[in-house]
């Protein structure tokens, strides 16, 4: 150890007699150290290491009022588990059970009275070593820490970019800004919310939501575009979206990806089980319900080239109307609390939409 490393370590010496305190700090200014501090008064042990913060304890085991094994007890629980603060016991003759006694309690050298100045100091530095080592361990240890923090969100931020830009890909050809499809994971994210869902989830929700359409990725542009409503050869061709969303999902081990085809492929199931699937009540995963629901108050409330908005009044009644029908009854209710706490602003575009600005 340099000795200007020496004059930054701050030691506390914890001894009654006041002769050992002053030969051990007198042989520790000769090697080097400046910073000790000495009481001859266990009961100030505590106060005195919370003033200092030493980064080496020397402690006395035979003391009146608090004994060197009390004292310990004391500082071991006040030093944080990850921290290395060696305690030196500073003792005459020590019998083999009280020698173990201090080391299964906390100590982590020991120093023989009569003090010969050369072994205390290596002894000391032979801990302040250790401790040095042990503090760039956890140095290193928390820059790995942040490293792995640091890539996790570089490795989120890329799936995220993907999964938007794959939303972008899909709406493209019939909604270039995909404005309905953000609002469609703004609306499930808040429905989720309400819903009580854990945080995770809905944050999974509202990033898979928007992908709900994915299939129609696969479906021929006269389909997609087509004007006014779908007559039933046509109607079946869009049905087809949905599968084919599953299938481009497919065989993910991602959850993301999982929750996102199972979006996609329930999200116009219906309550009383007359959607595209046939699948009943719960048999729909909620994802999807919480979706279809998202979905269709977007299409009731904007308009297309055959029909009108409806404003959110009219929206609400068509809700109430067909809870229990066509949408989940508890997942409407509190669609309608949603509407009656946020209003207008379900209908907004999303602002904060990635890529479009
Ligand atoms: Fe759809």
């Amino acid at each position: 150890m340099q000795d200007c490393d020496l004059n930054s370590v701050k030691i506390l010496l914890i001894d009654d007699e006041a002769h050992c305190t002053k030969l051990m700090e007198a042989f520790l200014r000769q090697a080097g150290f400046s910073q000790i501090t000495t009481t001859n008064d266990s009961r100030q042990a505590l106060n005195l290491y919370h003033q200092v913060k030493p980064n080496l304890v020397a402690l006395d085991l035979r003391m009146p009022h608090l004994d060197g094994f009390e004292v310990m007890g004391q500082l071991r629980q006040v030093i944080p588990a990850e921290d290395y603060v060696p305690i030196l016991i500073v003792t005459g003759e020590l019998d083999a059970p009280t020698k173990h006694k201090a080391l299964a309690e906390g100590a982590d050298d020991f120093i023989y009275k009569p003090v010969d100045a050369t072994e205390m100091v290596l002894r000391m530095k032979n801990q302040l070593q250790t401790q040095r080592l042990h503090n760039q361990l956890q140095m290193h240890n928390g820059h790995l820490e942040a490293q792995v923090l640091l890539r996790t969100k570089v490795v989120e931020q890329t799936q995220l970019d993907l999964l938007n830009r794959l939303v972008m890909a899909s709406e493209y050809r019939y909604d270039a800004k995909g404005a309905h499809a953000w609002r469609v994971g703004r609306v499930a994210k808040l429905l989720a919310e309400i819903k009580g869902l854990p945080p995770d989830q809905v944050d999974m929700i509202k990033k898979t939501a928007p992908l709900h359409d994915i299939g129609k990725i696969g479906l021929r542009e006269a389909i997609i575009l087509k004007e006014g409503p779908y007559e039933s050869a046509d109607f079946d061709a869009m049905k087809a979206h949905t599968k084919l969303g599953s299938k481009i999902l497919a065989d993910s081990r991602s959850p993301l990806l999982m929750m996102a085809r199972e979006i996609a492929l329930t999200h116009h199931e219906r309550w009383d089980g007359k959607g595209y699937h046939k699948m009943k009540d719960v048999q729909t995963p909620l994802t999807g319900r919480i979706v279809a629901l998202a979905d269709s108050f977007d299409v009731m409330t904007h308009p297309c080239s055959y029909k009108t908005a409806l404003t959110i009044g009219q929206a609400r009644m068509e809700i109430e109307r067909h809870a229990g029908t066509q949408f989940d009854p508890e997942l409407s209710a509190l669609f309608l609390k949603l509407i009656d706490r946020d209003g207008e602003t379900l209908l907004d575009d999303v602002k904060d939409t990635p890529f479009f600005g």
